[in-house]
């Protein structure tokens, strides 16, 4: 069997017990299952397949910021995806992973100088540009650099996304993207420039979305600009439409990628264009589960706590959004009554809590836990916090198993301070 699942009682990726990683690997570690990714990627190329015109081959700009690891990202590269960056640092991991600079786009509202001058010269497929500002400063750079660089205008349709309004993007009142007027004026800019060539538009209006309504909004916002441009004689080469795409955590009903990409055929195609999707969960989050060990089971007068080795500084999308990941005994011992447990980590705050009052099997000091469904926004947004260090990072496919980031020695967090001469007040 492929994917995660129970075999006599344990569970697995692949042909791996999580048992077998834990004491090869330790606790806590991320582990990710590469049959799951594979699967994604096809699903949505073939629904891409199934509706675009043969000829149209959208680029998948797999958003990194989902799951950056470098195995991971080669592994995009590898199935001819391209990246969505959101800095020089998954710049840098991105081209190290082996993505071809011609499949990256650059997307974030805080472009530094460098950061610009760096994508600049790698020669990336697209800068997203989100503001007057941000464009001036890429002219001025690109000039300067004598280098030439496309650029899509990241527009923000102000559109409801339906999601948590912490991952909502397409807002008029969110920070992401410009609105018609700015654009306008960023394409009289970029005609007094010899380097800066606009392409087009890009959007991306939340994310974990599981409602087709707020995109046939957003794309028919970015297709009537579209036409709006084109009759004000501008050329309109390649449209992004971002990422989003929500996938199953708990009971949720995902958009069917056919009913999406129908959606694409219906209002995005017709504009005739590059096509340059940028999803980041849809293809990892189900691939990747955080398996730790119960430290305590603490039972006091009025609840139940089972005191993990993982923590918020691991997984941080409940103590940030109070996410819901599944939660499940690595062991399960089928005749175990459940019981209803506060899930939590060892970190010294009352939001370090993964679930409260869950129905979990019974469970006992040293058993494994996994926390499912945390293969995007898992590993790559975990922190130090309590001085604690990064879990390692491993990877599955059949019966093969391989770190793909070392856990982090603690170290190699301490050694970066430094106490100055000055501090000995002696
Ligand atoms: N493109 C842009 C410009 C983005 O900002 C994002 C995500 C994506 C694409 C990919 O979105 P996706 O397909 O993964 O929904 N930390 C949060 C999610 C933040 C998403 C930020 N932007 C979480 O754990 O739920």
């Amino acid at each position: 069997m492929s994917g995660f699942h129970y075999k006599d009682g344990i569970l697995h990726a692949d042909d791996i017990s999580m048992v077998d990683i834990a004491s090869e690997y330790g606790t806590p570690s991320y582990v990710y299952c590469l049959t799951e990714i594979k699967k994604q990627i096809l699903a949505l190329k073939q629904a891409l397949r199934g509706s675009l015109h043969p000829d149209n081959r959208p680029l998948i700009a797999y958003a990194c910021k989902a799951n950056s690891n470098q195995a991971i990202l080669n592994y995009m590269a590898q199935q001819e995806c391209g990246c969505d960056v959101v800095s020089g640092g998954e710049l840098s991991r991105a081209l190290q992973a082996g993505i071809p600079a011609e499949r990256i786009v650059f997307s974030g509202v805080g472009k530094t100088d460098e950061e610009i001058l760096q994508a600049l010269q790698a020669g990336i497929h697209q800068i997203n540009v989100e503001s007057l500002p941000e464009l001036r400063r890429i002219i001025a750079i690109a000039e300067h650099s004598t280098i030439s660089v496309a650029v899509a205008f990241r527009m923000n349709p102000d559109v409801e996304a339906g999601t948590h309004a912490k991952i909502t993007t397409g807002k008029s009142d969110n920070k992401f993207g410009m609105l018609r007027g700015d654009i306008k004026v960023a394409y009289k800019l970029c005609e007094g420039s010899e380097f800066v060539e606009p392409v087009g538009l890009s959007m991306h209006i939340g994310s974990q979305l599981t409602a087709l309504g707020p995109y046939r909004e957003a794309f028919g916002v970015m297709a009537d600009f579209v036409n709006e441009l084109r009759s004000d004689g501008h050329e309109i080469t390649r449209l992004d439409i971002g990422g989003g795409l929500g996938v199953i955590y708990d009971d949720e009903k995902p958009i069917d990628p056919a009913a999406y990409t129908d959606l694409i055929k219906e209002i995005i195609e017709p504009l005739d264009t590059q096509i340059i999707l940028e999803p980041g969960r849809y293809l990892t989050a189900n691939a990747g589960v955080l398996i730790s060990r119960v430290i305590y089971a603490k039972e006091s007068e009025n609840r139940n706590y089972l005191i993990l080795d993982a923590g918020m500084n691991d997984l941080m999308r409940p103590a940030l959004y109070e996410a819901y990941h599944s939660i499940r005994p690595v062991m399960e011992q089928g005749g175990r009554k459940s019981r209803a447990y506060d899930v939590v980590g060892p970190v010294c705050e009352t939001g370090d809590t993964f679930a409260k009052d869950r129905e979990i099997e019974e469970a006992k000091d040293g058993e494994l836990i996994a926390m499912m469904s945390a293969g995007a926004y898992g590993a790559a947004m975990g922190s130090n916090y309590n001085t604690r260090a990064l879990p390692a990072e491993i990877l599955v496919e059949g019966r093969n198993s391989a770190v793909i980031r070392q856990r982090q020695d603690i170290q190699d967090i301490i050694k970066k301070d430094i106490i100055p001469d000055w501090l000995d007040t002696d």
